[in-house]
């Protein structure tokens, strides 16, 4: 039996931080409510959230988490009551208002769920310290995308059911990719996790989310040519070097800073079950015309019962918006 205290994440009705998750919180509510999400209809899903609203900040750029979020809501049932794809160029903001007055001004209006994405790191925090209504964090400049490290783990579990015991590579840009960050603090909740951090000697992970992950006895490494533990590797997660966030761009192939490229040369030297992931978007660190037939390669296209990693991103949104928006609806779905 599941109670409404179970629903309810550290932290919650706000989603801001992937360390608020924990394994059973992952186990219990995220996989088993995301297992119904993708089996309800659609006419079953508009009840679930029906008269209920929501409120759409991206102050900075996004395609799949802004359309995968207002599509789960849509599909809920719920009404984006207002939205702004541009708020740091169309709202108040360019005027110079804060953060905090632009939610706590939209807040008495009324909604029930903000998603905000911005450009700086502690944005959400900052929106949540001003508001009782969930504000979810679709991703704070260098900080953290806990979202996308929700859907990241939930399509790691389709695909190894187990996830204590994998080896997860984090290729490209290690220190300024927010889905890094989030979706490593989601792995220090498993056991015998291996992380190798692929990226040249300056992107070195953040020495907090280091500390976090020794502390959780995740086993760390440090490589520059990817194709030194192909081999070894269950899920190769690649970031593109983020660039409109300040990282500057370097030689993926250069023999001095390393090989972080994913080609049909790694893919023939990888396992035979493993996956490779990316949150997108892909920016040539992909080689696509190399990679994106073989049936390895989860993270646009799915193939039959083998969901892509862009999908689970919407079925798992619909299970977010749930449990912070209805949490009693969470607790009749997963009893029923
Ligand atoms: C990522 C992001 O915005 O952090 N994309 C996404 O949300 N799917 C990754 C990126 O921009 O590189």
């Amino acid at each position: 039996m599941i109670r409404l205290e179970d629903i309810k994440q550290d932290g919650w009705p706000h989603i801001i931080r992937a360390q608020q998750f924990s394994r059973k919180w992952i186990e219990t509510v995220l996989f088993p409510l995301t297992d119904i999400m993708e089996k309800l209809s659609v006419s079953q899903k508009k009840k679930l959230l029906r008269y209920m609203e929501v409120i759409s900040l991206f102050v900075a750029e996004s395609t799949r988490t802004r359309a995968s979020f207002e599509i789960a809501a849509h599909r809920l049932g719920a009404e984006i009551i207002f939205g702004s794809e541009a708020a740091n160029k169309f709202s108040s903001l360019a005027k110079g208002e804060s953060l905090e007055d632009m939610i706590m001004t939209l807040a008495e209006y009324g909604t029930n769920a903000f998603i905000l994405r911005s450009a700086n790191e502690g944005d959400a925090e900052k929106a949540a310290s001003v508001t009782h209504i969930p504000v979810i964090n679709a991703g704070d400049g260098k900080g953290q995308h806990p979202t996308q490290a929700l859907l990241d783990i939930r399509t790691i579990n389709k695909y190894f059911p187990n996830i204590n015991g994998i080896t997860v590579a984090f290729i490209g840009d290690i220190v300024g990719s927010r889905t890094i960050h989030s979706l490593a603090y989601i792995l220090g909740r498993y056991t015998n996790v291996k992380i190798y951090f692929v990226a040249p000697e300056y992107m070195e992970i953040k020495p907090e989310i280091l500390d976090y992950l020794k502390r959780h006895e995740v086993q760390v490494y440090r490589e520059k040519d990817i194709r030194n533990i192909a081999s070894l590797v269950d899920v190769f997660y690649v970031t593109r070097t983020q660039g409109n966030l300040g990282t500057p761009s370097w030689d993926r192939t250069d023999e001095k800073q390393g090989f972080t490229i994913i080609n049909k040369q790694v893919m023939d030297l990888a396992k035979p079950d493993a996956i490779v992931m990316h949150p997108l978007p892909c920016c040539g660190e992909i080689v696509r015309s190399e990679v994106d037939d073989d049936p390895r390669a989860v993270y646009l296209k799915t193939r039959g019962d083998r969901m892509s990693q862009v999908r689970c991103g919407l079925f798992v949104r619909q299970t977010l918006l749930l449990t912070v928006m209805a949490p009693e609806t969470c607790v009749k779905l997963l009893n029923s």
